[in-house]
């Protein structure tokens, strides 16, 4: 038997805030969904929600509920390594050796950056610097791949621009990665104004996100609160004025992973919208109950997860430390005895 090479996967996500239907349908279920195939990495970003202020009790429970999370909705340790950024210290490590090789006029282009900047009164240096450490985190593993949202995009390409500078003055040593976006649930909007993304940000508003740990009670009420339109017509649609009903067509779609034709047809006998929410709240419900009781099991054996988390970081350690010390030997520092 010929073994091809399996493709090396590389996503984080970004433990501050709490985790709603976008991250998971743009995300996590996708990871889920192709674990079989490729070989893969998952990293639970502590260091980069740093770049904002947090609590520090908040974002060590946070970082903890998000490893279960994502062991809940079906990440296999068996098929994938998850581990928490900060066990690695490679990462911390790369990224002070990639920001002596990026230009800073990259980073002050980043849309997010210019965004985020923008709504604050003291910007961090870590925030500028975020898509550096996200550059290590992806080319530390050599990954060939990197699933995320369409909001990431950018920074994807800011890590191959990174790296193909690294390979210029230092030899070919990393692998360039592609962004890879999934094609359903890449954009899941806000309940409560389809016009914007639904954000870990706005989590904390009444009646914007779907958030993943909410019962069956709470996730009914806030779909059936979600913003629509004055008409009755229940199909996909570009128009601005539709975009209400349009996610929740793409949240059924995502789901049920159905073509554009299928999902229009399933709602060819619904009367009016609120029989369409019904059944988007049904199909939610059905998706994330067993997600939420898998969770609590996992929360409820904190040293189960520990040992995963361990396990997972020790793995990731096996390609990031023996990477990062060739870089530092690539970039002439005497490495230790
Ligand atoms: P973040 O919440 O920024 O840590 O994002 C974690 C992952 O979820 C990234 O791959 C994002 O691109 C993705 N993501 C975040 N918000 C959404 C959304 N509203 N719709 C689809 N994907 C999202
Ligand atoms: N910046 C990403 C986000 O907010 C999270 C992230 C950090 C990431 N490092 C990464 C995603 C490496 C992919 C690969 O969604």
């Amino acid at each position: 038997m010929t073994e091809t090479k399996q493709k090396r996967v590389l996503s984080g996500i970004q433990p501050s805030g709490e985790i709603h239907l976008g991250n998971y349908l743009g995300a996590v279920k996708g990871w889920v969904d192709r674990q079989a195939e490729k070989e893969n990495f998952f990293c639970i970003v502590d260091l980069h929600s740093l770049t904002v202020p947090q609590e520090p009790e908040a974002l060590r429970h946070q970082t903890r509920s998000l490893a279960a999370i994502l062991f809940a909705a079906g990440l296999d340790p068996a098929k994938s390594t998850v581990f928490i950024q900060s066990h690695v210290r490679a990462h911390a490590e790369s990224c002070w050796l990639l920001n002596c090789v990026t230009p800073l006029g990259w980073l002050q282009r980043m849309t997010q950056y210019k965004d985020k900047a923008g709504k604050q009164e003291s910007v961090l240096m870590g925030l500028l610097d975020y898509p550096v450490l996200m550059a290590g985190d992806i080319l530390l593993y050599d990954a060939n791949e990197v699933p995320v949202g369409e909001d990431q995009k950018q920074h994807v390409e800011l890590a191959r621009d990174i790296g193909q500078r690294f390979n210029s003055i230092y030899g070919d040593f990393f692998v360039i990665p592609q962004p890879v976006i999934p094609e359903v649930g890449a954009r899941v909007m806000g309940l409560d104004d389809p016009t914007v993304k639904m954000s870990k940000s706005y989590s904390h508003i009444r009646g914007h996100a779907v958030r993943l740990l909410d019962d069956a009670k709470e996730l009914e009420r806030s779909i059936k609160r979600a913003v629509t339109d004055s008409g009755n017509e229940i199909r996909f649609s570009e128009e601005p004025e539709r975009a209400g009903v349009n996610n929740l067509l793409g949240i059924y779609k995502a789901i049920t992973g159905k073509s554009v034709a299928d999902c229009e047809a399933d709602f060819s006998d619904a009367r009016g919208y609120g029989d369409l929410k019904k059944r988007i709240a049904e199909v939610v419900i059905e998706e994330l109950s067993p997600i939420r009781e898998r969770y609590h099991t996992l929360m409820a054996n904190p040293d189960d997860l520990d040992e995963l988390l361990a396990r997972g970081a020790e793995q990731a350690r096996t390609l990031a430390e023996p990477k990062v010390a060739e870089m530092r030997r690539l970039m002439g520092l005497v490495l230790p005895k």
